[in-house]
């Protein structure tokens, strides 16, 4: 059985936009920004935003974070998304969620600068990938299309089936493998006998966030299983599919060390994009 190594992946994706922005730097005297908001002070978000700032450091970007408080209410948070927006210093911009109950998500989401919308979940960057243009894609099924690629996993022709439809992951990514030519199945709560569609399947991808949900016997012996899920259980992190799997699957991606990762060199990667279409106009995919 194959492990889908995202840590070392994200590495070496981490040093190619070091490198790329780098260059930008010596080209147009530009260093990509990245600018996270913050409202509120739960603990798993904070961890979320250091890290990220972190990983910016990490590859010669710059990061601003945005603390705002738990109060905050709408108009003031609108006026910073306006301000963040126009600041031409600033090229990638992330709300980091949850938000309050008092900020409607979907506003901040549609609100957020389209040029700078480096989690892509703005309506202008899902219409963008449903049609197949250049646009911001989100960054954890950039991840796992980028973790099969790396390990060179055939997707034209095959089956591929998605357990979650989610903005976030599920839709974009069965969009993606679409594109990559797989036949796609995209399944959700609702799907009857589950595990008859994905023992159909010669990918697995399940983002479903429940804990074990992909047992063996879902498996086809050889399939490539992919674990976006991320659970806490009795303090430990863990995916969605059951321990037994790896002595079923042909590749199967851990976690931790698999997605997780890749989520955040993608968010650099998208960060870099946005820093060379504002400055230059150029798609220039990672
Ligand atoms: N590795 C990373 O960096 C990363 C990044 C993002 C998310 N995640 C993880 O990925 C998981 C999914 O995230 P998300 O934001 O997409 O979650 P979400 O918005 O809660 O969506 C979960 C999806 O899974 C489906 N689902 C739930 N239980 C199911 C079941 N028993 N059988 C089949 N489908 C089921 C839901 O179906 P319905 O639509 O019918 O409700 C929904 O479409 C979570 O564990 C999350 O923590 C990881």
């Amino acid at each position: 059985m194959t492990v889908l190594d995202g840590r070392s992946l994200a590495r070496q994706i981490r040093a190619r936009v070091a490198t790329e922005a780098e260059a930008l730097k010596r080209a147009a005297g530009v260093t990509p920004c990245l600018a996270a908001v913050l409202v509120g002070d739960d603990p798993a978000s904070a961890l979320y935003v250091r890290n990220k700032e972190r990983e910016c450091g990490r590859a010669g970007l710059t990061s601003r974070v945005l603390r705002l408080s738990r109060e905050t209410t709408w108009d003031a948070l609108r006026a910073e998304l306006d301000r963040l927006g126009e600041d031409d210093a600033v090229h990638g911009i992330l709300v980091q969620q949850p938000l309050p109950p008092q900020i409607p998500v979907d506003a901040v989401v549609t609100h957020t600068d389209p040029r700078k919308d480096v989690d892509g979940l703005h309506p202008l960057s899902g219409g963008l990938l449903l049609r197949g243009a250049p646009g911001f894609v989100p960054c954890t099924p950039l991840g796992v299309m980028a973790l099969l690629r790396h390990y060179e996993i055939p997707l034209r022709g095959r089956r591929a089936v998605v357990v979650g439809r989610s903005a976030l992951v599920g839709k974009p990514l069965a969009l993606l493998l679409l594109a990559a030519d797989a036949t796609v199945t995209l399944c959700h709560s609702r799907t009857p006998d589950l595990g008859a569609v994905t023992r159909e399947a010669d990918i697995v991808c399940v983002a479903a966030g429940r804990a074990g949900l992909l047992t063996p016997d879902m498996v086809r012996p050889g399939a490539v299983v992919v674990d976006v899920g991320i659970n806490r259980v009795d303090d430990h992190l863990v995916g969605d599919v059951a321990p037994g799997v790896a002595e079923v699957a042909g590749a199967l991606s851990p976690v931790p060390g698999g997605i997780g990762p890749l989520t955040i060199a993608m968010l650099l990667a998208n960060t870099l994009q946005a820093a060379r279409r504002l400055t230059q106009g150029g798609d220039g995919p990672v």
